[in-house]
């Protein structure tokens, strides 16, 4: 096994090595600029470690994390076009340096260049990662309209939320897991595992994502703070305000979630304020310890070296450490 940054390096140089600029140039531009934007490749890290935690070497497993991170990155550009979201990564957003057609286009190529990457198998590996992974992108467009439809809700219920986050992003975490494990070859109970693990660190990583959007540091977390509050995002953060605030700041919350507010400064502050005056915050941060110890509690059932379940726990702790 390496380091998480060592895994991190591996997939940079590879993706480097792809040769993504062809014409026409508005087309494929916009690919290289949000892959070359860099982010956290956790997934495609998550990929190349879960193949050597099954004793395959990394370098199998190099094309299908390229397809995991590409069909991440084709999500983030609609996702910003679907939020309306000014910055990804700390700079502007696909749609808004160029335009909404070329944004959609351009996710468009990436979801088939990502399909491109499982041809670099041999049939039978192919045929599993590519039905692994139909299953998980409609999942993610399922998890995606849910969270457009929950918008316009006053109604949703946690169970709701957490089935939302599971399939809009959960799902492509586990999923990443899974492919390092279908290309060692490894058993299906062990790679099932695995997908268990990475589904409950999925979740909380969306439920960290959901607090950072509103008690992140603009500094350091390269989106639009306060995106979410401005959207009407029917988050944990907002959900367990409305079960907890006094009557009055859940009125109040209620109509700022309601009505068009011109000032978003003033809706993002008050917003944030209930959500602390209510103490989701809290428990939002417990739901994210919550999850994680779940996943951790996937590794105890795991036929596998203690030095590589130590490899994984220490990622799920630097995960519920982040700031981007
Ligand atoms: C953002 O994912 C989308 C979510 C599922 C929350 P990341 O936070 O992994 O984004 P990058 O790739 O590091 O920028
Ligand atoms: C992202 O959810 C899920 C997908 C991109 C599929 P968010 O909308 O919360 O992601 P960010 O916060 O924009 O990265
Ligand atoms: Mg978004
Ligand atoms: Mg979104
Ligand atoms: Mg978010």
């Amino acid at each position: 096994m390496h380091t998480i940054s060592q895994y991190q390096d591996f997939f940079i140089s590879y993706l480097k090595n792809q040769n993504i600029h062809k014409e026409p140039e508005n087309l494929y531009e916009p690919i290289e600029y949000i892959l070359g934007l860099g982010g956290k490749r956790m997934r495609p890290v998550l990929t190349l470690m879960a193949a050597e935690v099954f004793d395959a070497n990394y370098k199998i497993a190099l094309p299908a994390a390229m397809a995991v991170e590409v069909f991440h990155n084709f999500s983030l550009v609609h996702d910003d076009i679907m939020d309306d979201a000014p910055l990804r990564r700390g700079e502007i957003t696909v749609h808004e340096k160029w335009n909404i057609n070329t944004g959609i286009l351009s996710g468009d190529a990436m979801l088939i260049l990502a399909y491109q990457y499982f041809e670099q198998y041999e049939p039978n590996v192919f045929v599993a990662l590519a039905k692994l992974f139909s299953k998980t992108a409609l999942e993610v467009c399922e998890g995606q309209q849910w969270d457009v439809d929950f918008e316009t809700r006053k109604d949703v219920t946690i169970p709701e939320y957490l089935k939302m986050i599971e399939y809009k992003t959960a799902v492509l975490v586990a999923a990443a897991m899974k492919m390092g494990a279908i290309v060692a070859n490894t058993t299906e109970k062990e790679a099932d595992l695995i997908y268990d693990f990475g589904l409950n660190l999925g979740l909380a990583f969306q439920l960290q994502d959901d607090y950072l959007d509103a008690f992140g540091d603009p500094e350091t977390f390269g989106k639009q703070v306060g995106g979410d509050i401005i959207e009407n995002k029917k988050t944990y953060l907002y959900l367990k305000a409305l079960e907890f605030a006094d009557l009055n700041d859940k009125q109040r919350l209620l109509e700022l979630f309601e009505s068009e507010i011109e000032d978003n400064s003033v809706k993002i502050e008050q917003a944030k304020t209930i959500f602390i005056a209510s103490g989701a915050d809290k428990i939002t941060q417990e739901a994210i310890e919550e999850y994680t110890l779940k996943a951790f509690s996937t590794l105890d059932k795991m036929n596998i070296d203690n030095d590589k379940k130590e490899i994984l726990r220490s990622f799920g702790q630097n995960l519920m450490q982040r700031n981007a």
